[in-house]
């Protein structure tokens, strides 16, 4: 079957990836989205496994329609008990790029009156729009005229893993985190630090993924098991099998916040992920008096930025982080995500690496930046050597040089 994952942008690659590591073929990129071929059982593994997924959907129909009388006939067109019944619910979604159908809700009305009245005619009998929680989770999809129906096999999306019940004002998505750890390159060994921890969503995407934890282990709520095709066993055999697959490791990771309240926010969704919180602590402690708690560590953060939560001055918050990274980090490797690029900038570090990342509409930058002790050098570039000769500085140069 032909089945498409959705992600945010700047996620496509690692999430085709992980597709494949999971057992789907052919895939291709698209905007914010993977398509792919696969099983029923990939659609499950999927579902469970995927870390940087939002949802997973799965084409029924096609069809060409240029007037909403033509988009009710091809919704008519699909054989609808064979994916509900009337005493289920279902909820229409809708994607319209088209000039033929400039109001997506009128369209998504069509397809509703094609699945009523497909099962009044044939029952006597019609299912309900529930657009919380339906049984169907239905997709149309108009470009231009080429219409598409598909199901979402996902419902709620996945980064719901169902641990994170309690948030501060600016919790980063998870599946958005999962991508930090991805991109950080994380070992899985080295000691892991968020000191910027907020509710922990970081050191928990972190903790599972270096448990090889899938997150269907904590979420059991899919869309796809009220199919009339689900396959319970098949889904238990998936969840026993990612069970078996849940790995031992010592590995430390730590999150810190200043803010008490986040503390035990952290706490909290620690608690809704059993199984890691003999790696895990989160404590109150303020980053800019920090001492290193270990020779060396990954440190990935995500600081405020202004806009959800106020700074007295953004740019000044973040130079003292570079500050602190530089004076009391040496041998670790820091990345920090911000949705400030202004702010981003006074960090005073060179970056090793930039990422675009998108925070929700916001385009984010996801740095790497590598912390050397005074003693030890890296072999500069060509350019930067000229740049060290001209400023012939004995200390090693942690400022941006342009
Ligand atoms: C953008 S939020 C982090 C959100 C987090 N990633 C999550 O998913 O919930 C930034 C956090 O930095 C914390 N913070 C601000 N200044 C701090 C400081 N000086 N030391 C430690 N934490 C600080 C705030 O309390 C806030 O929880």
């Amino acid at each position: 079957m032909k089945i498409i994952a959705r992600t945010f942008a700047g996620l496509e690659e690692i999430l085709e990836k992980e597709i494949i590591s999971l057992g789907g073929t052919e895939t291709i990129i698209r905007k914010r989205a993977v398509e792919f071929k696969g099983y029923l059982e990939t659609l499950y593994k999927v579902n469970i496994w995927s870390r940087f997924a939002l949802d997973v959907l799965t084409p029924i129909h096609k069809f060409q329609a240029k007037t909403t009388d033509q988009l009710y006939k091809g919704v008519l067109d699909i054989n609808w008990s064979k994916y509900m019944s009337e005493d289920s619910t279902f909820a229409i979604k809708t994607i319209v790029y088209s000039s033929h159908f400039n109001h997506s809700q009128f369209a998504a009305l069509k397809v509703k009156d094609a699945i009523v009245d497909q099962f009044r005619e044939k029952t006597g009998v019609r299912p309900d729009v529930d657009t919380y929680k339906p049984d169907l989770a239905i997709t149309l999809r108009i470009s231009e005229h080429k219409c598409e129906i598909l199901l979402n096999s996902s419902g709620a999306p996945l980064f719901k893993r169902g641990y994170r019940r309690a948030t501060g004002a600016a919790p980063l998505n998870e599946v958005l985190a999962a991508s930090l750890i991805e991109f950080s390159g994380w070992n899985y060994k080295t000691p892991f630090i968020d000191p910027m921890c907020g509710s922990g969503t970081i050191v928990l995407e972190a903790a599972m993924r270096a448990k090889n934890m899938a997150p269907g282990l904590v979420r059991k709520d899919y869309s796809f098991q009220k199919w009339k095709n689900y396959d319970s066993e098949m889904y238990e055999t998936m969840i026993a099998e990612a069970k078996s697959k849940v790995r031992d490791t010592r590995v430390i990771i730590k999150g810190y916040d200043n803010d008490l309240e986040m503390v035990q926010a952290a706490k909290f969704n620690l608690k809704n992920l059993p199984g890691v919180s003999r790696n895990v602590t989160f404590d109150k402690q303020d980053f800019f008096t920090l001492e290193k708690p270990f020779k060396k560590a990954f440190i990935v953060m995500n600081p405020p930025y202004d806009k959800r939560i106020e700074l007295l001055d953004t740019e000044s918050f973040y130079n003292k982080i570079g500050t602190q990274l530089k004076h009391h980090f040496e041998d670790c490797d820091a990345f920090i995500l911000s949705s400030n690029l202004d702010a981003l900038k006074r960090i005073g570090l060179k970056p090793n690496k930039k990422t675009v990342l998108y925070n929700g509409p916001d385009e984010s930058k996801f740095n790497h930046y590598q912390l050397y002790s005074g003693s030890k050098r890296y072999e500069p570039s060509m350019e930067r050597k000229k740049f060290l000769q001209k400023n012939a500085t004995s200390e090693l140069d942690y400022q941006e040089e342009e």
